[in-house]
């Protein structure tokens, strides 16, 4: 049986449960007639959507946690609840208004004197991680360039 129609107005109505049933995007809502270009962005599709978003991010924290320059800034850090944060900010990156509901990415980072090189060591782990889920080459291109938009937020340290 094909999935119901829902809106973009309507979704947040549904139970999550239903949500991972839907197909994806460009849905007309019933009551303006519109057709939603914004729920699923294309590039979040790519990325298999939210399991495939988490998916990556798994991915990506098994390697900073393996990675000997990096595995001290997460010593004392909830994991379970930083790899939630980290696929919900990226599913917002990648364009889908999701609820990330972590702190704001300066503050979050404060204090943690995070170097330019430790930054950089992060976005290519993380290109390793879209890479082994074969997303698109131009996809990560997309999807690191975003995340480089962000180092002033976090590199606070002097070098
Ligand atoms: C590259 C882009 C990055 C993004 C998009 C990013 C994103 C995030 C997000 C969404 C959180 C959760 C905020 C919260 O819990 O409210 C977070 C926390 C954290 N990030 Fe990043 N991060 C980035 C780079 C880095 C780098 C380069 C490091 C260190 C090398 C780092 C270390 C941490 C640590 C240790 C926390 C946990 C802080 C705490 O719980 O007190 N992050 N990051």
């Amino acid at each position: 049986m094909p999935p119901a129609m829902v809106c973009i107005h309507h979704a947040g109505e549904l139970k999550a449960t239903d949500r991972r049933r839907r197909e994806p995007a460009r849905r007309s809502c019933h009551s303006t007639g519109k057709v939603d270009l914004v729920s699923g962005s294309d590039l979040y599709q790519r990325l298999g959507r939210h399991a495939g978003t988490a998916a990556i991010v798994d991915d990506f924290y098994r390697r900073v946690l393996a990675d000997a320059d990096l595995q001290h800034y997460f010593a004392g850090v909830s994991m379970p609840i930083q790899r939630r944060h980290m696929t919900a900010f990226l599913i917002t990156a990648v364009g889908r208004p999701e609820t990330y509901r972590g702190r704001d990415l300066s503050s979050a980072h404060r204090g943690l004197a995070v170097t330019g090189s430790d930054f950089e060591g992060i976005a290519e782990l993380l290109g390793q991680s879209l890479r082994e889920h074969e997303v698109a080459e131009e996809d990560v291109t997309t999807v690191l360039d975003r995340i480089a938009a962000l180092r002033p937020q976090i590199v606070q340290a002097d070098n």
